[in-house]
């Protein structure tokens, strides 16, 4: 019998606890959830033209130049100048792995462009693989001088085609200069322009998460300082934000020439909007002046220290400030007079040793005199169980860490072992944030394997131990959050995505329950007084919701067998006579959700009476299980 103390709360769990982590890996930000449907918009890849092809009726010298002009403009250093004379031609762009195209949704066009005289008409059209135009619209530049213009035009796809391609149809003739090609599909989140794929959002607002933590992972760091995430580059008009090639390009995947860059479209003021849209803290993660140190790990020394530093103070008045501050004003105009209410933020990722715990101090040092309230987390490197992390950890907690990040890819497993792991870790000091996690197989850092129902069981089961502990570990996100079917670096990812459709893994659904069942107060369960990690497979944990008046009981039967279980409720609570069990099962571990099947792994609802304070359910083989219990 498993008893459940109903009304006895051990600890609080955090409103915020379940979150989601956020990077630009596997085209998770450009060609993902940034909606920006053209590939090197502005030139500024390693290869002008990459991503272009121009088609010429006849071959003819000089029509296109791509011209540097970085003395001037640092930033957006290349635009492109076509001298048309008299045959027409197209310049055709082929997206981020094909363009996604819907019939009947309308298409948003837009570029800067420069002229002296008017003579150049634009036929903008979208085409599928045999060149069949399935999307048909124009734009004749009629503003002249030597300024930059911006001009826009929409047209409706007339097809659906997950891998069109667009083209400009240069007519007429004349000299243009032109910059800032760009294409966006009319259903953007919250239809904003040039805005956020409205699909791959909802699937994060479906999970109402806690937080959400940006912009990475290994991004921050970057593989050298000068590649490291600026957030100040990632804000205002975005033919001013300087794109960096994305770390992710050549780790991992065999890229004989790097196409995955930073475009920062989707910079900072837009990590912040997405969060409050979705109900979620903000939780950025800064770099600590070091690169990462599986990469160059190159180091900025501590007299270069203080416009890092200084990065972290302004991002708190960006978000924080009132308009009579610097960033506090910055924020406004771009648009959000009303403060962000940032709570908390990271400085470094995955870094350790003493030059992170020296950069660390300072960091803290500052941000604390300024702001003693705000909460910092420091890093704690990627082996769980290694003797760098122990130092680290150890470290960390003497010097009062307000969060310790632990990451861990491991087996099904090893998590399994560790769902007791906080069980015994001190109640007091420093909190834990399991800001990176994931089930790999066979301990591998990056599987080529999609989440099956193993790994997502194995994550529900070690997630009961979190949140048995939500007294010490106070936050939680998995990672990585995206995946394009084409486009990936590393796997397993929480959400798989193509050009047009996105579903969620069997993780996903995990995650989802855990967010949206979290509950407001931890009350014991435990099998012969000892809590239920293992014992026939059975891990688990309870939680009441003192809002939603509901007992939430979790629990993963990780046998093969099916397991009848009496649970005893004790406690002075009065309990409804109706419970509902949302059930994931499958017996299948290797069972994976895909394009054609999102939803082979996911809960489905039944409903089970309580006799008294009794409860009686058979748990599937294979199953994770969220039980609510209604009370007064
Ligand atoms: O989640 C993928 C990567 O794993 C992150 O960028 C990094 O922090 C970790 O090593």
């Amino acid at each position: 019998v498993i008893k459940v103390k109903t009304d006895h709360s051990i600890a609080k769990v955090q409103p915020n606890m379940w979150g989601v982590f956020f990077e630009d890996i596997n085209f998770g930000a450009d060609g993902g959830i940034y909606a920006e449907l053209i590939k090197n918009r502005s030139f500024e890849f390693a290869k002008p033209l990459m991503g272009w092809t121009i088609q010429r009726k006849k071959q003819q010298e000089g029509e296109i130049l791509v011209v540097n002009r970085k003395e001037v403009n640092t930033a957006n250093p290349r635009y492109l100048q076509v001298k048309k004379q008299t045959d027409d031609f197209e310049l055709v762009n082929e997206g981020f792995k094909g363009i996604g195209v819907k019939k009947g949704l309308r298409y948003d066009f837009s570029l800067m462009y420069r002229q002296s005289t008017p003579g150049v008409k634009l036929v903008l059209l979208l085409k599928d693989a045999n060149n069949k135009i399935i999307g048909q619209g124009s734009l004749t530049p009629d503003q002249t001088g030597s300024d930059w213009k911006k001009q826009s035009a929409s047209f409706t796809a007339t097809e659906t085609d997950p891998k069109a391609k667009f083209s400009i149809l240069f007519q007429g003739n004349g000299n243009i200069d032109l910059d800032m090609i760009s294409l966006f599909p009319g259903d953007t989140w919250k239809n904003r322009p040039q805005g956020l794929r409205a699909d791959m959002v909802q699937l994060l607002a479906d999970m109402k998460p806690g937080f959400v933590r940006f912009p990475g992972g290994c991004i921050v760091e970057g593989t050298d300082l000068a590649n490291r995430y600026q957030w100040k580059k990632t804000i205002g008009p975005i033919e001013n934000r300087q794109l960096i090639i994305n770390r992710w390009n050549t780790e991992f995947a065999n890229r004989s020439a790097p196409d995955y860059y930073q475009s920062f479209g989707l910079g900072f003021f837009e990590y912040f909007q997405l969060a409050e849209d979705i109900g979620s803290d903000a939780l950025p993660i800064l770099n600590c002046g070091m690169a990462c140190q599986f990469n160059s790990a190159e180091v900025a020394s501590l007299d270069e220290l203080d416009p890092y530093v200084q990065d972290a103070l302004d991002l708190i008045e960006f978000a924080n400030g009132d308009v009579t501050t610097k960033w506090g004003k910055m924020r406004a105009d771009l648009g959000h007079p009303k403060p962000f209410n940032l709570k908390m933020m990271g400085v470094g990722n995955e870094n350790w040793g003493p030059q992170y715990l020296e950069r660390l101090a300072i960091f803290t040092k500052a941000i604390k005199a300024k702001y003693p309230d705000f909460k910092l987390i420091n890093s704690s490197g990627t082996d769980p169980e290694g003797d760098r992390f122990n130092l680290l950890n150890t470290t960390l907690r003497s010097n009062n860490a307000d969060f310790i990040d632990e990451h861990y890819y491991r087996s099904a497993d090893w998590f399994l072992k560790n769902a007791g792991r906080y069980d015994n870790y001190p109640r007091n000091g420093s909190k834990v944030f399991v800001g990176e996690y994931a089930v790999h197989a066979d301990n591998s850092i990056v599987g080529s394997n999609r989440n099956n129902w193993q790994s997502a069981l194995a994550s529900a089961s070690l997630m009961t131990g979190l949140e048995r502990n939500a007294d010490v570990v106070q936050m939680a996100s998995y990672a990585p959050l995206f995946a394009n079917i084409d486009a990936w670096q590393w796997a397993p990812d929480m959400i798989w995505v193509d050009n047009l459709k996105s579903y969620g893994t069997p993780d996903y659904y995990v995650q989802k329950q855990f967010s949206m069942n979290k509950g407001t107060d931890v009350v014991a369960i435990t099998l012969d007084e000892k809590n239920i990690i293992g014992q026939d497979g059975l891990y688990a944990s309870a939680v009441t919701d003192q809002a939603k008046k509901e007992l939430i009981i979790k629990i993963s039967n990780n046998s093969d067998q099916s397991q009848n279980i009496d649970f005893d409720l004790e406690g002075k609570i009065k309990l409804k006579n109706k419970a509902t069990n949302e059930e994931i099962a499958n017996n299948n571990l290797k069972q994976v959700n895909s394009f054609e099947n999102p939803e082979a792994v996911s809960p489905k609802k039944s409903t089970i009476n309580l006799k008294g304070k009794k409860l009686n359910i058979a748990l599937k083989p294979y199953s994770f299980n969220v039980i609510k219990i209604p009370f007064n």
